[in-house]
């Protein structure tokens, strides 16, 4: 039976004059994938910062696990089970891979970077608790072999892999991934597309956010696709690459949105 983790109702967000999310209706379906797609600017970034609390909601519902949860912090949604990586991974480059994991944890769990850094009553267990989870998310992606190399030496499909670490890290539920593939090959992108497969069969929830089709197709269960911040459809891989209103929005009257 189909359970849904995360809903939204009506949700927008405006900045200004802007409607960069306007009254999405998302559910989003416990332990499968689900692709948001469409053009640049189309609020798919904003919509993951509405899910996982980075802004708060200018209107509507965002329900997770049926609980109402607007106006959350990040970190309070990291807590409930929310993680998520960026559009571009940010890495303390002169610091090891484990290093950026177990202060990623930190800042992704505490509700403030003095409580992250300079917390340490607890310091101790912390750092093994924190060390023993990134050591487990590390081996997850396939990366335990570079855990001690420096982040500014790794390649961009090994900051991609460090990203979903980062994020495995919290123990989460949900997993929204901003655009996993971006900036790598397509030998990559399909180690990556497996490694994202592996994350939903072992019970994550995943919500991405990518622009290669021939990924998105290969992988979601369900795809939502929104244009100038409103849903325009939702529906199976099929579904959406036949739809005309998916085809002239996201790729241009005349292109098949599988190309
Ligand atoms: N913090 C912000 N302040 C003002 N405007 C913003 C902000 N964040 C996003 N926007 C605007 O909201 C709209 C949606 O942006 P968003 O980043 O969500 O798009 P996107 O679908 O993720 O695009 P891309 O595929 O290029 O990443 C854009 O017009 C963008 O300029
Ligand atoms: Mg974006």
């Amino acid at each position: 039976m189909s359970e849904i983790i995360i809903e939204t109702r009506a949700l927008t967000k405006r900045f200004g004059g802007l409607n960069a999310v306007k009254d999405v209706d998302a559910r989003i379906e416990r332990g499968k994938i689900t692709a948001i797609i469409g053009p640049n600017g189309a609020g798919k970034t904003t919509f993951f910062n509405l899910v996982s609390g980075t802004f708060p909601l200018t209107s509507g519902e965002l329900r997770f696990e049926g609980e109402k949860v607007d106006g959350k912090r990040p970190d309070e949604m990291a807590r409930l089970g929310i993680a998520r990586t960026f559009q571009t991974t940010s890495l303390f480059d002169g610091a090891t891979v484990m290093d950026n994991l177990i202060v990623g944890h930190r800042l992704r769990t505490r509700s403030g970077l003095f409580d992250a850094i300079f917390q340490t009553a607890r310091l101790r267990e912390d750092e093994r608790i924190c060390r023993d989870k990134a050591e487990e998310a590390l081996d997850f992606v396939g990366l335990r072999h570079i855990a001690n190399r420096l982040a500014a030496d790794v390649t961009q499909e090994e900051r991609k892999r460090i990203a979903f670490a980062l994020a495995l890290a919290t123990d989460p539920k949900v997993l929204l991934l901003d655009e996993p593939a971006g900036g790598v090959n397509p030998e990559e992108t399909a180690g990556l597309a497996d490694l994202i497969r592996k994350m939903a069969a072992s019970g994550l929830t995943i919500c991405l956010i990518e622009h290669k089709m021939d990924m998105v197709m290969g992988l979601a269960d369900h795809i939502i696709v929104l244009d100038h911040g409103v849903k325009i459809a939702d529906g199976s891989p099929g579904e959406i690459r036949s739809n005309p209103l998916v085809i002239e929005a996201y790729l241009g009257a005349g292109h098949d949105a599988a190309a």
